[in-house]
């Protein structure tokens, strides 16, 4: 459910909510104030609060700087119970992504105040930016409360924001703001996805999301079911899915936008997701401990999905496509095992070491389906290896890029998103640990490496497509703890920067 937002220009003040938050700039106090200064969000509470704003403001040494929040109880003295002061830092260096973090901050300052009405006061120079405080709010207001009931249910939330703004009103502020909210409805279900239990999403289910997302946003969608699983030869996907009563799933997504249509050449994005509905490791099964947690094993299809959500509100003029791979990893009589060989939709043919190492597999087929579309770029995205989580943390996943320019590509695009992700080797000297003494391929190598060699894995696969992203979000695909605009659990890592992928190659495609 999305909020209300509405935009207004009006001093802040004059509002009423139950939370009022506002952005300063770190000069906010030292303009000296002449008739010329431009109007502050600021004006008018300290005066309301009888001087008790700015003694706070002295005592915490509030100076406006980034990060620095200062919130302080009104006492009925103003029109909200609450206001919180957010500090932005430099004008000149502050970017959309700082502008979304402002805005989800604000929002869980309200949803900590139980607070169903914000008013989210902007400083001077940020009636551009309206999308990315939209995205803000909407990502910051998340909450995944579905199997809540009784008194666990929750009571009435967060459901109306005023956004405040002393400059004049751009034409393009209500569009702005409809972007900003479908950028995050798609942020948002690809959490929602992740956070579902897998007694509820398998990969019958996912694809069914996948189906009624496509039909809601007017994409093409085309589902393989097992039997065409099989039919087609996805042979890697079969195997790790046959286990399952819960048989596996292929799922192509389409946006073709009504102008390319026909065009010989049109720029072609095609991003890959793993979907692993749940990873029990098969066979090689995991250790009790955490083992639920692998319910998001399949967060990058559910980032695929979200994203096309996004494409398809957003209609970008390029044509963007989405392949995901679903499967449960289960042990049982019809499990795959250690030492079976299997075919792939490539051809090639694999030895199975371990059936923990699943997600290469189905990737590989996915891969292999994918590079049937002559992508321009092919990016896919999977919680895929602990060693990347043991490398980058929790909170950075790892990219590999199948050329300089390709990864310079990406690289501006997480600027763009704000997502930490940090470039990865692929070290052709690892690519050894792949041979196998029965089959063209073993999908794992030594401990050390191993989200490389899974990475070498999965190049084997992409054919002829020259630009390719592999990326391991095992760490930040779920969170042990809220953070920035991340809640507890799934967080959509990802989502946003594949989106700025989209929109930089429309952008490209428009000057060429
Ligand atoms: N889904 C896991 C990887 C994972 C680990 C995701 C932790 C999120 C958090 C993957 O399928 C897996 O089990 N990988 C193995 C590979 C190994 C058997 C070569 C791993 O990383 O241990
Ligand atoms: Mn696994
Ligand atoms: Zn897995």
């Amino acid at each position: 459910m999305s909020l209300k937002i509405t935009v207004r220009a009006v001093q802040p003040i004059k509002e009423t909510a139950d939370v009022i938050a506002i952005g300063v700039f770190s000069n906010f106090a030292s303009k000296a104030k002449t008739s010329k200064t431009p109007k502050s969000p600021l004006d008018g509470f300290d005066r309301a609060l009888g001087g008790a704003l700015l003694k706070q403001m002295r005592k915490e040494n509030f100076k406006g700087k980034k990060d620095q929040v200062l919130s302080i109880a009104t006492l009925g003295k103003v029109n909200a119970s609450r206001v919180v002061v957010f500090g932005l830092g430099d004008e000149t260096t502050l970017s959309d992504a700082d502008v979304r973090m402002f805005a989800a901050k604000a929002a869980k300052a309200a949803l900590a105040e139980k607070g169903k009405r914000l008013v989210l006061g902007l400083p001077h120079g940020l009636a551009s930016r309206l999308r990315y405080v939209a995205e803000g709010v909407e990502l910051g207001a998340y909450r995944f409360t579905k199997y809540f009931t009784g008194d666990r249910a929750p009571k009435a939330t967060l459901n109306s924001v005023t956004i405040t703004t002393l400059e004049t009103l751009l034409p393009v502020a209500k569009s702005d703001i409809e972007n900003g909210q479908a950028v995050a409805a798609g942020v948002n279900l690809a959490r929602d996805l992740s956070n579902e239990p897998p007694n509820v999403i398998f990969p019958a289910t996912l694809a069914a999301a996948a189906v009624a997302m496509g039909k809601e946003k007017g994409l093409k969608v085309q589902v393989f079911d097992f039997k065409q699983v099989v039919a087609k030869g996805m042979k890697l996907l079969q195997a790790v899915g046959q286990g399952s009563e819960n048989k596996p799933h292929l799922v192509h997504l389409s946006y073709i936008p009504p102008r390319v249509v026909g065009k010989k050449n049109p720029k072609r994005l095609v991003f890959v997701g793993k979907g692993v509905t749940f990873d029990s490791g098969g066979l090689s099964i995991k250790p009790a401990a955490g083992m639920g947690e692998m319910k998001h094993d399949m967060s990058g299809a559910a980032n695929v999905i979200g994203l096309m959500s996004a494409v398809g509100a957003l209609k970008p003029n390029i044509e963007v496509h989405a392949v995901l791979a679903a499967a449960e990893n289960m042990p049982d009589g019809s499990a795959y095992r250690p030492g079976d060989i299997w075919g792939s939709l490539d051809g090639k043919t694999v030895e199975i070491v371990n059936t923990d190492a699943e997600g290469r597999l189905i990737l590989a087929d996915a891969l292999a389906y994918a590079r049937e579309l002559k992508p321009d770029l092919m990016v896919d995205n999977a919680t895929l290896t602990g060693a990347c989580v043991v490398a980058l943390g929790n909170t950075c996943s790892g990219f590999y890029a199948s050329n300089e320019e390709t990864a310079s590509e990406f690289g501006s695009a997480l600027k763009e998103s704000g997502e930490q992700m940090w470039r990865m080797p692929i070290l052709e000297e690892l690519r050894d640990q792949l041979k196998s003494d029965c089959a063209d391929l073993k999908h794992t190598g030594d401990r050390w490496g191993g989200s490389i060699t899974a990475a070498i894995f999965l190049r084997e696969f992409i054919g002829e497509t020259k630009n390719w992203i592999h990326a391991d979000i095992a760490g930040p695909a779920m969170a042990d703890r809220a953070s920035g605009w991340s809640p507890k659990g799934a967080t959509g890592h990802g989502v946003l920067t594949f989106l700025s992928l989209v929109e930089r190659a429309e952008k490209a495609a428009k000057t060429v």
